[in-house]
């Protein structure tokens, strides 16, 4: 929580958007500004703050806490804007429909335009002597696209770099590099679930991104453990049981203990696999809720909380 600038990422569906929320609101908590990016996506952060889609424009959610969807068009027009100062100007080139099909065909165009924008978020910071500004963020969080389509964002300022050998563009990917793999301003968390494909994925995904990529990992959030059922005495009870007969009444209770101990354990296993990788991890409980909302991302947090105090999570 100390770093400037956190991505999260992960499989698709895992729990990135959760985890986002969980960052956001201990950052939040904590007293520093934060601005959560959402990348040109149906949008899951307000809905967790109890509030509507924000769209385009950075807007408020909470105390401390500001969200926005970033939309290529809009990054583009803000971006364009910004380097040629005129809107006149602005309006000749880029709503010129030949320019606009021209932006469109270029491959990884868009990506770009979504990471520069969030790189200038980070960008926008107090200056000595200025009155504190809105837009000087003490953390960005970023939701980072899913696993596959992740991964070639995240390479995409080095593949610049690497292709484009000199002028503005090599400068911005050289800026946008240095932040990326900067372990003292960046941390990239990973989430993933206790289950074969995402644990795969997971050990893949760090492969590349800490292995070939060199940039600095977070946390491993390992969401939807089996929440942890009694003491450890009456577990340890429930293990001793004899086998109820088949036609006994608490022959069902004594099956769907049985299954649950089961479930435990494969996840306590995977939780293995992963311990291999050495990151600090934070285990986020399954909660069977009917809404998935503002409450949820409370009690994970908790329970994140509890962990990190070194209590049962
Ligand atoms: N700990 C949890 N307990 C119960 N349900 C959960 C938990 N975490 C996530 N979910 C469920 O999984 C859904 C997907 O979570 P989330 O949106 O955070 O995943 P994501 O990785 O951001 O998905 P996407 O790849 O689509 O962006 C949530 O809407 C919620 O219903
Ligand atoms: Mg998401």
């Amino acid at each position: 929580m100390d770093r400037r600038f956190l991505l999260v990422t992960g499989k698709g569906g895992v729990g990135k958007s959760t985890v986002t929320a969980l960052l956001a609101a201990a950052s939040a908590a904590a007293g520093r500004r934060t601005l959560v990016c959402e990348l040109n996506t149906q949008e899951r952060i307000p809905g967790l703050f109890g509030k509507p889609p924000v769209g385009p424009r950075v807007t408020s959610l909470a105390d401390n806490l500001w969200s926005v969807n970033i939309e290529p068009a809009a990054a583009l027009e803000e971006y364009a804007l910004m380097k040629l100062r005129f809107r006149t100007l602005y309006s000749l080139v880029f709503e010129n429909p030949l320019v606009q099909r021209f932006v469109g065909m270029v491959p990884g165009m868009n990506d770009l335009l979504l990471l520069g924008k969030a790189f200038n978020h980070e960008r926008e910071r107090e200056t000595p002597g200025d009155m504190r500004s809105p837009l000087a963020w003490d953390c960005v969080i970023i939701d980072a696209p899913a696993t596959g389509h992740g991964v070639t964002f995240f390479r995409l300022p080095k593949v610049i770099l690497d292709h484009v050998p000199v002028g503005n563009m090599h400068d911005e990917a050289r800026e946008m590099w240095s932040l990326l793999t900067d372990p003292r301003r960046t941390a990239v968390h990973l989430v993933t679930l206790p289950e074969e494909l995402p644990v795969q994925e997971t050990l893949e995904l760090h492969r590349t991104l800490a292995g070939q990529l060199g940039l600095p990992i977070g946390a491993l959030w390992l969401n939807q453990m089996p929440p942890v059922w009694g003491t450890p005495a009456t577990r340890a009870a429930f293990a001793d049981l004899a086998e109820p007969e088949a036609t006994s009444p608490v022959r069902g209770a004594w099956e769907a203990g049985r299954v649950r101990g089961l479930r435990e354990n494969q996840a306590a296993r995977y939780a293995e696999t992963l311990a291999a990788l050495g990151l600090p991890t934070l285990h986020l409980p399954t909660l069977y809720r009917r809404e998935f909302d503002h409450a949820a991302v409370v009690d994970l947090l908790a329970a994140a909380r509890a962990q990190l105090a070194g209590g049962a999570a």
